[in-house]
């Protein structure tokens, strides 16, 4: 079984601390010039903690190049919604990543498939993604890769699974305008980090939790595509310790 390196965080606000420790030491020694970032409720603090230091001229993004991980497909990035909009609001207009190192999916391109080839041809470029940010779906999904993809693709489109769609209900004015279809860097290139930050916090995310603690590998949980990566760190609220 795979021995897992968890930290427990008091509370939301000292995982957000120890997040962005984390990215923060990367960055510093040098060992990150490529990032991969997450959206949702979970990295909010992070990105805060993140931007604050970047403004404080602690650290700096100048030698990184960003990417998102996933975005809705349909969503324009001028989108409030967008996952776009989200990481500029979050992070990207906070810091002083230059804008032709920033990366960030389009859920509007024409083709989506070449948009997620683009992608990869960037990432490739970049030289793969030194460390993976990633928060967890209550379903077990990392970035948008939902419960039984294959694990060996890149960036592709999918279709979200109920569950996730019902989770991001509340932040749609009606049940028809919660997307279905998104893009995602596949569990492929997310293993293909060097590093992973996995960040895990909500209720809901007990049963995901359990399924990556009991160190099995099941393509039900995408998550435990994780299990065996050289480089996991796990940050998890106290609240899903197992008892
Ligand atoms: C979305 C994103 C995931 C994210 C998840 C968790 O589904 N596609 O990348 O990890 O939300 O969100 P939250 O942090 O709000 O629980």
């Amino acid at each position: 079984m795979t021995k897992l390196n968890v930290t427990w965080a008091a509370d939301r606000a000292a995982m957000a601390k120890l997040a962005a420790n984390h990215v923060s030491a990367a960055l510093l020694d040098g060992s990150v010039t490529s990032l991969a970032l997450p959206t949702g409720d979970t990295p909010i603090g992070m990105y805060e903690e993140l931007s604050q230091r970047c403004q404080r001229g602690e650290i700096s993004f100048g030698d990184t190049t960003l990417f998102n991980l996933d975005e809705y497909v349909g969503m324009s990035p001028d989108n409030p919604r967008s996952y776009h909009a989200f990481m500029r609001r979050h992070l990207i207009d906070r810091i002083d990543a230059p804008e032709d190192q920033v990366n960030l999916l389009r859920g509007d391109a024409s083709d989506a498939d070449e948009e997620c080839r683009a992608f990869d041809r960037a990432i490739a470029a970049a030289g793969g993604i030194d460390l993976a940010v990633l928060g967890l779906g209550a379903n077990g999904h990392i970035a948008f890769n939902e419960p039984g993809v294959a694990w060996d693709l890149d960036t592709h489109v999918v279709a979200l699974d109920e569950r996730t769609r019902q989770a991001h209900r509340p932040n749609f004015p009606d049940e028809v305008s919660v997307p279905s279809t998104g893009v995602t860097m596949g569990i492929n290139t997310l293993r293909s980090a060097r590093k992973v930050l996995l960040l895990c916090a909500g209720e809901s995310k007990r049963e995901a939790m359990a399924a990556l603690l009991s160190g099995r590998e099941d393509p039900a949980w995408p998550v435990t595509s994780l299990l065996g990566h050289s480089d996991l760190v796990i940050v998890a609220e106290e609240a899903l310790m197992p008892s």
